[in-house]
């Protein structure tokens, strides 16, 4: 899977995103090491604070589908720049994919990389690494 094709697919789930507070869609897609791949979106709530990344959708998307390693995710959004993951679902990735490679893109076209221990150094791990 290319990142082009992954950038894609989070596309697509951002259509699908349920935004009608904030009016931001965000789709992410998930690609797990088997090559398979996972979609989210945002799905906010009228409590605000219930609002549900589109990069933690995809992501227990996979794994209540049996998937625990993941090797890049894309992040989609109509944004200036290309939107990098909130702290709270850097978090939540951390515990599965440090090494995961992230990208980042907007609907211009414009994308950016990184990997998910550059974007959460020093990041909170059980002494087990989860
Ligand atoms: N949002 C995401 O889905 N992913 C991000 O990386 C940042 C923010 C959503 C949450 C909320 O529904 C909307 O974007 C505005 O914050």
């Amino acid at each position: 899977m290319t990142d082009h094709n992954l950038i894609k697919e989070a596309a697509v789930a951002r259509e699908r995103a349920w935004a009608p507070y904030s009016r931001f869609r965000v789709g992410a897609a998930l690609l797990a090491a088997d090559g398979s791949v996972h979609t989210g979106c945002n799905v906010e709530d009228a409590s605000y604070g219930l609002t549900m990344c589109a990069e933690r959708v995809a992501l227990y998307n996979a794994v209540s589908r049996g998937h625990r390693a993941f090797t890049a995710l894309a992040v989609v959004a109509d944004a200036p720049c290309p939107v990098s993951p909130c702290g709270a679902c850097r978090q939540a990735y951390m515990g599965f994919a440090p090494d995961l490679r992230v990208v980042m893109a907007n609907l211009a076209g414009q994308v950016t990389r990184a990997t998910l221990a550059e974007l959460l150094p020093s990041a909170f791990l059980l002494p087990d690494g989860h």
